[in-house]
Formats: C-alpha cells, structure tokens, sequence
C-alpha cells in the first residue's frame, strides 16, 4: 500500500521539487500552502509534471485546530515541513514575526504527531546553523554556532523541538536536513525560484539581470580570505536536494534509522566563489552579465561548503548535478517566466 507524504509549504520552492520527486517515486503527496509567500504557478507547475491534479489544502500551518483537522482528514505516514518565512535580512527587523510563524507551525505540526501516536517528520533546516566554521568542510558534528538572525534561530530550534519531541514521545521520529545553497529549476522549467520583490539570493539576482529585470548585480565583497576574495558555498541543485528528501523518507519508513532522530549535510562538498558562480553562468549560457564589485553584506560567512559524506552513506544519496547544469536551469526557467 502507498504511504502518504503530507508537505507543508509545498507549493513553495523546494516544496514543489520535492513533491514532483516523492510522487515519481510513487508515494501519494498532500500538498498544503497558505500562499502567503508564493502564488499558484508552481503548484499548476507540479501538476502539469505530473499529468494530474495533485491535493491541495489551502492552510495556514499556525492555525492549531486546521492542522489537527488535516491529520484527521489523511492517514499521514510522514510530514516534510517547509512551511516558513525565510528572508535573513526581514528576520532581523521583524524578529516576532518570525518567531510566531516558524516556530508556532512547526509546534502544531509536532502535537499534531503526538496526538496521533508517532508520525515521520522532516523538517527542513540550514547550513546556517553551523554560523562562520570554524573547521570546513562542516560534518553534522561540526559545532553549531549562536544564530546571527532570528531565521537562524528558528532552524536551531526546530532542530531541538524536533529532537526533543522524538525524546520524549514514542512514535515519533524525525530527520533534519541541513541544506547548503538550494539552486537552479526542474529541467522542464515548469517549477523553479519566484523570489517577490528585489531576490535576496544570489542566481535569483543573476537569473534576473541577465533577462534585464536589474540593471546591475552587486557582488559583496572582494576581501574575504578565500582563493579570488568573494564568498565561498555549497550550491546544490533542488532537483538533487529534492531527492534527498525522497531518501530520508523511506529511510523513516522502512524502519531503517539508525536513532530516532538523525541529522545530515545535503550539499556536494564543492565550494564555489561568488565569481566562479558568475563566470559559469556566463559561460554555460552564452550571456555576458552586467556585474560590480560592492561592500559586503552584513551577516555573510567568509566560507561554507559541506562534507556530504554521512547522506551519501546513510541515505544512499549524492548530488549528480553540476553546477553548469543547474545554472543552465535556472536560466531556462528565467527565461520560460519571462515568455522568452
Ligand atoms: C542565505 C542564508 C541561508 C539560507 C539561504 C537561502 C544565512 C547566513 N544564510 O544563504 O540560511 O538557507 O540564504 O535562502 O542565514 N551575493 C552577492 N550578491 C547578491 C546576493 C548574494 O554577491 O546580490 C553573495 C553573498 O554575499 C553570498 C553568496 O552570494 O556570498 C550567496 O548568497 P545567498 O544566495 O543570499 O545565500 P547565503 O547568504 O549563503
């Protein structure tokens, strides 16, 4: 018999990738969204992969009796919680409402769980946690560092509700993926990034000065103490980092978790600069992009790429993608929003 995926925030980003891949895979997805951060493009997106209308529950995963609801309404095997606010810099100015929407959520999710006597959860964290390392690459037992942003204490401590919950209630077990730098789309450009506004990320910035909706991308700072002086990452392709998510999933279901609550780096180990990122997609898709050194950013890491060693044994996954390929992507995937 199938099992039931329950993904909140999956009509968002990573959700949306995500569930294409659990529902290949054949599980049956539920996908709930309050749209407060996206529109319905990609959830058509998803549908339209798929070749079929894929349940929908319009909600907000703060309202405690609507996530109680949607647990009685479904027999859930397992949850990947998306649902979040995720804007570093907007954290900082609004703290509380950040802590409110992160953290009431996923509490509702984990009582959720418990009242129906155990559940898989999976909750979606960050490279954040482990702040500027001190050792690199970060392994899951490289330490966590104090939280430079409200955001970033939100992942630190759904990590820990999360642990705590699989402590203390028989049942429940729980996986915590700690993403590197999610990028790029679905090769078939009907899902990707629709960050709103001016993109806090850097391809979105990219992606959008190259179709001519930004004049300029800024890249922050030229002084870091790296091999070309700009910011290293782990930028990892979502269709890669989707099926991580699928891996954890049956590794939740089959019983084959080693403790009730692990963590795991999904990332490639392959640190990228600022400028190599920039240079590739120039190269990779025969456009010249208007770019300018600038200050840096405040709250940015010198450097931070994973080693994915304990995923690609554990799990049995690893990041196939290159990074030409994903910028090749997300390029596709710009240019299919701007109907060219
Ligand atoms: C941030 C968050 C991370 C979150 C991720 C995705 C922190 C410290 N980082 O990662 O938790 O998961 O976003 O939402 O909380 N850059 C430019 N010009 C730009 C934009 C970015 O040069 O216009 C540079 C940045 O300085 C950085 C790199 O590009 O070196 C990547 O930036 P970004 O895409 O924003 O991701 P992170 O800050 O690494």
């Amino acid at each position: 018999m199938s099992k039931t995926v329950l993904v909140s925030g999956g009509a968002g980003f990573i959700g949306s990738h995500v569930t294409v891949e659990l529902a290949q895979a054949g599980y049956d997805v539920v996908i709930a969204d309050d749209f407060s951060n996206c529109d319905e493009t990609n959830y058509k997106g998803v549908c339209a992969i798929l070749g079929r209308e894929m349940p929908l529950v319009t909600m907000d995963f703060c309202d405690a009796v609507a996530v109680e609801r949607l647990f009685g309404q479904w027999h859930i095997d397992a949850v990947i919680h998306f649902a979040a606010f995720k804007a570093v810099g907007e954290s900082v100015q609004e703290p509380l409402k950040y802590y409110r929407n992160n953290l009431l959520s996923f509490l509702n999710v984990l009582e959720a769980a418990k009242r129906q006597g155990g559940c898989n959860v999976l909750f979606s964290s960050s490279a954040t946690v482990y702040g500027e390392p001190e050792e690199l690459p970060v392994t899951e037992r490289s330490p966590r560092q104090p939280a430079t942003s409200p955001y970033g204490n939100t992942k630190q401590m759904c990590e820990d509700f999360l642990r705590d919950a699989v402590g203390a209630y028989p049942g429940i077990r729980g996986v915590a993926l700690r993403y590197f730098n999610p990028i790029g789309a679905h090769p078939s450009a009907l899902i990707g990034e629709l960050p709103r506004g001016v993109p806090n990320n850097l391809v979105p910035f990219i992606t959008q000065t190259a179709i001519g909706k930004r004049e300029c991308l800024s890249v922050f700072g030229n002084d870091y103490p790296t091999p070309d002086g700009t910011c290293q990452r782990d930028y990892i392709d979502i269709v890669d980092l989707a099926r991580a998510h699928v891996c954890a999933v049956a590794r939740m279901l089959d019983g084959r978790m080693k403790a009730g609550y692990e963590v795991f780096n999904v990332g490639t180990g392959r640190p990228v600069s600022v400028l190599e990122l920039v240079t590739a997609f120039e190269k990779v898709n025969g456009v010249k992009l208007n770019w300018k050194y600038a200050p840096r950013r405040a709250g940015d890491v010198t450097a931070i790429w994973a080693d994915p060693s304990l995923a690609n044994k554990e799990l049995g996954w690893r990041a196939e993608r290159s990074v030409e390929e994903t910028l090749a992507a997300a390029w596709a995937w710009e240019k299919r929003l701007a109907g060219k």
